[in-house]
């Protein structure tokens, strides 16, 4: 049976934290709010009550879980950080960054998929820090979606996912970023940006003397990943959503589309929607690339519920947290780019005649007022 409580996202009621803490500390399963987006928390201590969460999701068991602490001693329960690396860590943390550490023997196989280090971070989010201090435990989660769906930023898409399947969430509306924390690979003294997120690479470099970036980085297919979870489907809409290989031919597409009677959805900001008769999901500014990332997993749960056949993508800038942006994009289009219409008909597997199909209406949604 699932329960849901709504909490206040800034000052949680102590009750509901409380209730969500007896259950990590019984070995269930509690999604919770972070500033990046839903977790799925169990106890990190405990591998069965890990076991759970990925029966919940669907994960492959080859694929570690983050553990989240909320004081540097809860970090030396389950890390050895090196001593370099606690100064910039005081600055990041609390924070929407995640740090791939050697483990303590104390952390689960079922936790690290059996990997001789444990990614570790310390959430800025009121409910998420209270929890894990009330649980005495640090705690692994993941994000509460199913495995290949996009990640949750409301209760709503958690519920969406996963109800039955875990014992509470705590409902803290909207998180704040909407993408999940920058991983950092810190095993030997360089760091590399192996998931990019809300802190940018230009960010970390202020505080590190040399920032990597990963070459998975930009969300293209990985041969080797680094991150376990890089090699598996992520984010994936059930229809096919191609990335335009720029502003102007995705207006240009989008053109042609509906002059040939193929109903499409375009996902865009607000300033290119403006030019396009399609229905559009705005996802923000082309300015406020942070309004974007907030509210790119909505848009991509909304796409999906659309009865259009197939999806158009704008592609953004990938400078700052726009880099975080293009690598879940890209992911959700399965890395497909795209430059010209009949392209589009090949990959949707749409075939020849498509003067059946009925002109779209000219309607725009707007999924943030
Ligand atoms: O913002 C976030 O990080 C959210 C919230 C809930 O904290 N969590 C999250 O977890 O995104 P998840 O499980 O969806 O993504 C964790 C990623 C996976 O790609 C996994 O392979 C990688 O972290 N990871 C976990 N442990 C690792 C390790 N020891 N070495 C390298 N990558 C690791
Ligand atoms: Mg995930």
């Amino acid at each position: 049976m699932t329960v849901v409580i709504r909490v206040n996202p800034l000052n949680p009621e102590p009750w509901g934290v409380r209730f969500g803490a007896r259950i990590i500390a019984e070995g269930g399963l509690v999604a919770f709010p972070t500033e990046t987006v839903y977790g799925l928390g169990a106890n990190a201590l405990d591998g069965s009550a890990a076991r759970r969460v990925f029966n919940a999701k669907g994960r492959p068991a080859d694929n570690p879980l983050i553990v989240h602490v909320s004081s540097f001693d809860g970090l030396r329960i389950v890390a050895e950080p090196p001593q370099w690396l606690m100064e910039p860590l005081r600055k990041l943390w609390p924070g929407p960054l995640t740090v791939v550490l050697p483990r303590k023997k104390v952390v689960p196989d079922e936790v690290t998929a059996g990997l001789d280090t444990v990614a570790v971070r310390m959430p800025a989010h009121p409910v998420a820090l209270r929890l894990v201090d009330e649980s005495r435990v640090p705690i692994a989660a993941p994000s509460a979606n199913t495995s290949t769906r996009p990640s949750p930023t409301r209760a709503e898409h958690v519920v969406e996912d996963l109800w039955g399947k875990v014992d509470l969430v705590l409902d803290g509306g909207e998180t704040f970023f909407g993408v999940e924390s920058t991983i950092l690979n810190v095993e030997d003294s360089r760091v590399t940006v192996i998931r990019p997120g809300p802190y940018t690479p230009e960010e970390l470099s202020k505080l590190f003397p040399k920032v990597e970036v990963s070459i998975h980085a930009r969300g293209a297919a990985a041969d080797r990943p680094i991150a376990p979870g890089m090699k598996y489907k992520h984010y994936a809409p059930t229809k096919p959503l191609f990335m335009a290989e720029d502003r102007s031919v995705l207006i240009q597409l989008s053109r042609e589309l509906s002059m040939r009677g193929v109903n499409h959805v375009v996902l865009c900001s607000r300033e290119t929607s403006a030019y396009i008769s399609a229905p559009t999901i705005v996802l923000g500014g082309q300015g406020d690339l942070y309004e974007v990332a907030k509210n790119l997993f909505h848009a991509l749960r909304v796409f999906d519920k659309r009865t259009e056949p197939l999806g158009l993508v704008e592609p953004f800038n990938e400078s700052g947290v726009g880099l975080a942006i293009m690598n879940r994009l890209r992911k959700a289009c399965g890395g497909t780019v795209v430059n010209d219409f009949d392209q589009v008909l090949r990959e949707a597997g749409i075939s020849g005649s498509t003067s059946t199909l009925s002109e779209p209406k000219a309607t725009h949604q707007h999924i943030r007022a």
